[in-house]
């Protein structure tokens, strides 16, 4: 198994302010955004020694603007949450226009390739790790603390929700990579499992001490359901496994958070499951191609370089766009799977 994935280069690599863009209610004031591949809406698209990035076609085809960093074809998971909670779409904290009023209703500061370690994905160039995405939330509180009065920063900040989606290229871009990661010959897979719980559940505490105190915390994604993992049409389970092991962790730290923090309201988004489920089901779900990406994507796929440049046209009944990321088709029934599954 550590030899086959061993020389892949996968990037999994995601008040009175209440009111939307368009003046409707909704459920949060904001959204923060923390996570890899999956949620970054354009963070990494301004390091120009980075391998991680999607700002160029066939990526962002069917999103309006074209391509903006997503690793998809049109919207990503967080688009379609903000979406439900009645938020406008967000902006990346690295775009120049992430300031003034534009960050009030929230900033994505994921980053793709990113991990809970440092060091993770760091053949890609340059990413920007959990904590460095919370460095990032500190200056735009700051920023905050300049724009509305005191007492109004507490209560938004309470209101706002925390989405985190981090862990998964802990394993596909850091442990399971062993020629280039010392951590596989450091731990075993249990003491990994705990190491990346332990800086996870101190980075969360982090969080929460800005001032946050919703949160929606998803589990790392099944890895072994990649379309260059996946034989016979069925998922890796011993890849799974691997990454069921910090999906377990996480699950018993999320319920402790819920008693040992009364005050705040801690979410555990069981995303694997419901994704393994989606692909399960997917031709129920409208999808013809489930073991394939739109734009093509096998063992040896380098960086974020789609295989093909010139995608599918049936895009909508494709589960895969590139080798690791979803459709936009995809995300939207994943959206709807954690919507039904946590009602947040
Ligand atoms: C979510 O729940 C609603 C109501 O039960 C249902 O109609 C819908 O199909 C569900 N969505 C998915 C993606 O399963």
């Amino acid at each position: 198994m550590m030899m086959k994935v061993g020389y892949l280069w996968i990037s999994i690599i995601a008040a009175s302010l209440a009111l939307t863009a368009n003046g409707g209610a909704t459920d949060y004031t904001a959204m923060y955004v923390f996570g890899d591949s999956l949620l970054d809406a354009g963070n990494n698209k301004y390091f120009i020694d980075s391998i991680a990035k999607a700002d160029f076609l066939p990526y962002g085809i069917d999103f309006s603007g074209g391509p903006t960093g997503r690793l998809c074809n049109g919207k990503i998971l967080v688009d379609f949450i903000a979406e439900m909670v009645g938020l406008p779409l967000l902006p990346s904290y690295a775009d120049v226009i992430a300031k003034g009023e534009n960050i009030l209703f929230g900033v994505n500061y994921a980053s793709a390739g990113a991990g809970i370690l440092r060091d993770t994905g760091y053949l890609f160039g340059r990413v920007i790790p959990f904590e460095e995405q919370i460095n990032n939330l500190r200056k735009t509180v700051d920023e905050l603390r300049g724009q509305l009065h005191e007492n109004e920063v507490s209560k938004y900040l309470a209101n706002a929700l925390v989405f985190v989606d981090i862990g998964t290229n802990d394993y596909l871009n850091n442990y399971l990579l062993p020629t280039y990661y010392p951590s596989s010959h450091m731990y075993n897979l249990e003491q990994f499992a705990d190491l990346l719980i332990s800086l996870y559940t101190k980075h969360i505490l982090e969080i929460q001490g800005l001032g946050l105190r919703k949160f929606l915390i998803l589990e790392a994604s099944p890895i072994g359901c990649l379309p260059i993992l996946i034989h016979n049409m069925k998922c890796s389970a011993t890849l799974n496994q691997v990454v069921a092991m910090f999906n377990t962790r996480l699950k018993s730290v999320v319920h402790d958070f819920k008693s040992n923090y009364p005050g705040s309201a801690f979410t555990y988004v069981p995303s694997s499951q419901l994704f393994q489920s989606l692909f399960d089901n997917a031709e129920a779900y409208g999808f013809k191609v489930k073991d394939k990406a739109c734009c093509g994507g096998s063992a040896g796929s380098k960086g974020t370089k789609p295989v093909n440049t010139v995608p599918c046209l049936n895009r909508n009944e494709y589960l895969f766009w590139d080798f690791a990321h979803p459709t936009e088709a995809g995300n939207r029934i994943l959206a709807a799977l954690i919507h039904n599954a946590t009602s947040f």
